[in-house]
């Protein structure tokens, strides 16, 4: 006999407003964000927990929201790549990443972005080292990563 799906309330803070929705006990982050909450710009890559470009902030430290259940996130602030504009204008590291070419395709962009966000709230001036450490569970097809790491320095020194 097929179990059916229990919701259950799901309370939190999602880019900075409260939220409170009907979500099934086993409605993954990456779709909660996705689908319940509109917020496409968070991307499902290989929906496995190994490429990054699901990456959201749980309390300012990255999550792989695809193998995060949504209610486990009850009570968090949950963060996505729609959250770092402001006012209609990029922050300094959507721009960086524009402007250093960090970003080709931009399939893996929002999940690096926000990854690099974490590393640089918690540490403003990283080395490439800590950069390089920071975005490691972070695939991308393009760039090569050079760009990557540049845009982040770049962003590190108040650049563009
Ligand atoms: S889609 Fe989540 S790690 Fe790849
Ligand atoms: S820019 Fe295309 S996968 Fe990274």
């Amino acid at each position: 006999m097929k179990k059916s799906t229990m919701k259950s309330i799901l309370r939190l803070i999602l880019n900075g407003r409260e939220r409170e929705d009907a979500a099934a006990d086993n409605l993954l982050l990456l779709d909660y964000v996705r689908e319940t909450a509109g917020l496409t710009g968070t991307k499902r890559g290989c929906d496995g927990g190994e490429c990054g470009a699901c990456t959201v902030l749980v309390d300012g430290k990255p999550a792989l929201s695809c193998i995060t259940l949504a209610h486990r996130c009850a009570g968090t602030h949950v963060e996505t790549i729609e959250s770092l504009e402001s006012e209609g204008r990029l922050s300094r590291l959507q721009r960086a990443f524009h402007e250093y070419l960090g970003s080709q395709c931009g399939y893996c962009t929002p999940g690096m972005i926000m990854a690099a966000e974490a590393l640089l709230r918690r540490k403003p001036a990283p080395s490439e080292a800590d950069i390089r450490a920071a975005l490691a569970g972070n695939i991308c097809r393009c760039t090569g990563y050079v760009k990557i790491i540049e845009a982040v320095q770049a962003a590190a020194r108040g650049a563009p």
